[in-house]
């Protein structure tokens, strides 16, 4: 099984951004625990991150045919994003959103994704964790 696991805007910080909330791991340790996981699971992943919408939406079409599953956390685009909708509607490959945070208890803005109605599930305020439970999912939903 191919996964592909998108990172958004301002993920490359993690560590440095607002420690009290995404906590004090960097984006290196992040990469390495989904990459320990996708072996343990027997799964073939791509990492992608960027701060830019249009290279989401580039890296989500190039995927068609490619990928049997994404897991994805748009960050800020999440709120934002029409664009990053239509491109996992117009695939259709099975995709988990996470959020390192619970955006259904924070800022008013926060808590609504444009994402999730083209996602088989939304795991959010697990932490670095949530992206394990994603792909557990996922290696669970492509059997
Ligand atoms: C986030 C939550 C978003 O609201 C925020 O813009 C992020 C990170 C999270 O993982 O909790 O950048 O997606």
């Amino acid at each position: 099984m191919k996964l592909l696991v998108i990172n958004g805007p301002n993920l490359n910080l993690l560590g440095l951004r607002e420690p009290d909330l995404y906590g004090k791991q960097d984006y290196k340790a992040l990469c390495a625990l989904v990459e320990d996981t996708a072996a343990r699971l027997g799964m073939e992943v791509k990492l992608f991150q960027s701060n830019h919408e249009g290279s989401i939406v580039d890296e989500i079409q190039a995927a068609y045919g490619v990928f049997d599953a994404i897991v994805i956390n748009p960050a800020a685009y999440t709120h934002t994003s029409v664009a990053i909708l239509d491109a996992l509607k117009a695939v259709s490959i099975p995709t988990v959103e996470v959020h390192l945070t619970d955006i259904r208890t924070r800022e008013a803005f926060r808590q609504h994704s444009y994402v999730s109605p083209a996602c088989i599930k939304t795991i959010c305020g697990h932490g670095f964790d949530g992206y394990v439970m994603a792909m557990e999912l996922l290696a669970e939903h492509c059997k």
